[in-house]
């Protein structure tokens, strides 16, 4: 019934209607509790009005039922509102695991994606209707903040470390994207398009016109040799750093005795600041790889260290063409790009 109303931008994800429904709520709940307190002081300085000059007010001792009532019932209200918002908080942060991955990068002033397969683009992202997606997101600068109002997601962006968002588009079309941080001078420029396509259309676009250049999994084992990595990290045991097979995922003991999950977040912090967390057992003796290699290259090394545990996954979901980035970059590893 409040499709129409032209305040709102439209909904084209599984999720607008349930974060607009919590959104009417709690404007219903704020009016009707206005309108209800208003209500009552005017009548409250009418009725209770001084009617004489040497009037006294009746002395007051208070109502322990009363008090309760108008304790309890605002704390169910609340507790309403704060169970639907986290459920609808996790529905949204939290992708499902089969979920269409893409890798976002913001920097001053644009947003850029990678592909799984490899495909890359610049404030443009296209995505099939009807699949879940998540987005993996981090920044090459500031803090920036990724917002698809038709979607009803946003979720900040932030230099040196991951975010995770998840969305199901529902309608195909095009969507504003609007960086929702200010973030510099052209802060409002930073803006661009969600593509929706039928599933047919995404995978003709998915195998479109583009180099040869691999997925960012093969991408990521290139650089991985590229910077002699294999040198330490061996897939036997005899390496001088740990194994990377089948790490992702898995609970790292470390020298320390604490335990920490091989998540993007951990992988990423091992190769930029590898002495933060030192694997029990090994030396810390690994470099810095902190400006040797990109916010973009980071990811594809994370997506080869990814592939090292889940080379099932890979073979079914990685089977498109090869492809190549539509970005006007000439090559992937230009680092500082
Ligand atoms: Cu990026 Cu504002």
């Amino acid at each position: 019934m409040w499709s129409g109303f032209p305040l709102f931008p439209e909904r084209a994800s599984t999720i607008a209607g349930r974060v607009d429904a919590l959104y009417y709520f709690l404007v219903a709940v704020s009016t009707g509790m206005s309108l209800l307190i208003a209500g009552l002081i005017i009548f409250f300085a009418i009725k209770y009005r001084r009617r004489s000059a040497n009037e006294v007010g009746a002395p007051i001792t208070g109502s322990l039922g009363l008090e309760v009532l108008w304790s309890l019932i605002p704390f169910g209200i609340m507790m309403i509102m704060f169970v639907w918002g986290v459920r609808l908080y996790f529905t949204i942060y939290h992708a499902p695991a089969d979920a269409l991955e893409v890798q976002v990068i913001g920097k001053q002033w644009m947003w850029k994606f990678q592909h799984l397969d490899g495909r890359r683009e610049i404030n443009q992202l296209h995505v099939p209707v009807g699949r879940a997606v998540q987005l993996t997101m981090t920044s090459q600068d500031v803090i920036h903040s990724f917002f698809i109002p038709a979607f009803r997601v946003k979720l900040d962006v932030l230099p040196g470390r991951y975010t995770t968002l998840g969305f199901q588009a529902t309608t195909p079309g095009q969507y504003h994207l609007f960086c929702a941080e200010y973030c510099g001078t052209q802060h409002s420029g930073m803006i661009g398009q969600i593509i929706v396509m039928e599933p047919t259309q995404y995978q003709a676009w998915l195998s479109g016109s583009g180099s040869a250049q691999g997925s960012l999994a093969s991408l990521g084992q290139t650089l991985f040799q590229d910077l002699a990595c294999q040198t330490c990290h061996r897939s036997d045991t005899q390496g001088r750093g740990p194994q990377l097979e089948g790490l992702f995922g898995k609970t790292v003991h470390l020298q320390n005795g604490q335990t920490v999950l091989a998540d993007e977040n951990y992988l990423r912090e091992s190769i930029l600041d590898p002495q933060a967390k030192i694997v029990a057992g090994f030396q810390p003796i690994m470099p810095t790889f902190q400006g040797l290699v990109s916010e973009e290259q980071v990811l594809q090394l994370i997506a080869y260290i990814k592939s090292l545990g889940t080379q099932q996954a890979q073979a079914t979901g990685g089977s498109s063409p090869p492809e190549g980035p539509r970005d006007a970059a000439p090559s992937g590893r230009a680092p500082g790009t």
